[in-house]
């Protein structure tokens, strides 16, 4: 039986399998109600709890968050300490919930730019949650698109260099399993709260036939109803990976070389 809390029009036989979130607009949101930044993203960790509770509900199997990217490094010291502080005080607080979820924590990302306090909690709450078979919790972390892709390469490379990868049987499916967390979907749906229109150094392979949602709210104003919504705009979309219309009615299997 549907669970009386669920939207009455969300298929549920057609529900994203992979949700990644561009988390964007703190700042603003802060700014507008005269706050400092920071309030922002204190206001932000209660949008990050209800969109993950509403994952759960919808039985989305994994969730990436775009939580800090390589390039915010270069933000006020001040600011990337209260956001590193945040990170920790989340995990800590939320851990017990995510284990009563069955979920699993995992990142992505250049975890060893974090301060050693975050990076030992983020290396907890993923060794805590690692035999747990529920919905993936994706933090992306100090984490780059291209970084990501650079990473890879060199790995790659070096796998070359020992004789162990020969470089003509490289394809797509070689290339991908160098990536962070190789056994991951693709997302299914992108959403991108705060406005803008960008992808913004965001999972650049992976997003290659994602649908993508842009919501105008702000992060702290992004809650359940939002997210019921970008839901349904996605189930709206009509996915064709390249084939046609009519090749997508009848079965075509989306295959793309
Ligand atoms: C973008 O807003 C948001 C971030 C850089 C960080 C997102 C972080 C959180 C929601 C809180 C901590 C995260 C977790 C997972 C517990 P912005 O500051 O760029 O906003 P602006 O574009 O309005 O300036």
């Amino acid at each position: 039986m549907r669970k009386p809390n669920l939207h009455p029009e969300i298929d549920l036989d057609r529900i994203p399998r992979h949700v990644a979130i561009i988390m964007d607009g703190n700042g603003r949101w802060a700014v507008e109600r005269g706050l400092e930044r920071n309030a922002g993203h204190r206001e932000g960790i209660g949008s990050v709890r209800e969109i993950i509770r509403a994952s759960r509900d919808y039985d989305v199997r994994v969730l990436t968050l775009y939580a800090f990217s390589i390039e915010n490094w270069n933000r006020p010291k001040g600011e990337v300490s209260e956001l590193m502080r945040l990170l920790e005080e989340y995990l800590e607080n939320e851990l017990a919930e995510v284990m009563e979820n069955r979920a699993r924590v995992r990142s992505i990302g250049r975890l060893d730019r974090l301060p050693p306090s975050t990076r030992r909690a983020v290396e907890h709450a993923v060794r805590e949650t690692e035999g747990n078979d529920g919905m993936q919790l994706v933090f992306a972390l100090s984490y780059g698109g291209r970084t990501e892709l650079v990473d890879a390469a060199r790995r790659l490379a070096r796998d070359a260099e020992l004789g162990k990868v020969d470089p003509e049987g490289i394809d797509e499916k070689a290339f991908a399993s160098y990536l962070y967390a190789p056994d991951l979907p693709d997302p299914d749906l992108l959403i991108r709260t705060g406005s803008e229109q960008r992808v913004s150094n965001f999972l650049l392979w992976q997003i290659a036939y994602s649908e993508i949602h842009l919501s105008g709210c702000m992060w702290p104003e992004f809650r359940r109803a939002e997210f019921e919504a970008a839901i349904l705009d996605y189930q709206r979309r009509e996915r064709r990976f390249g084939l046609t219309s009519a090749q997508v009615r009848s079965g075509g299997d989306g295959v793309v070389e």
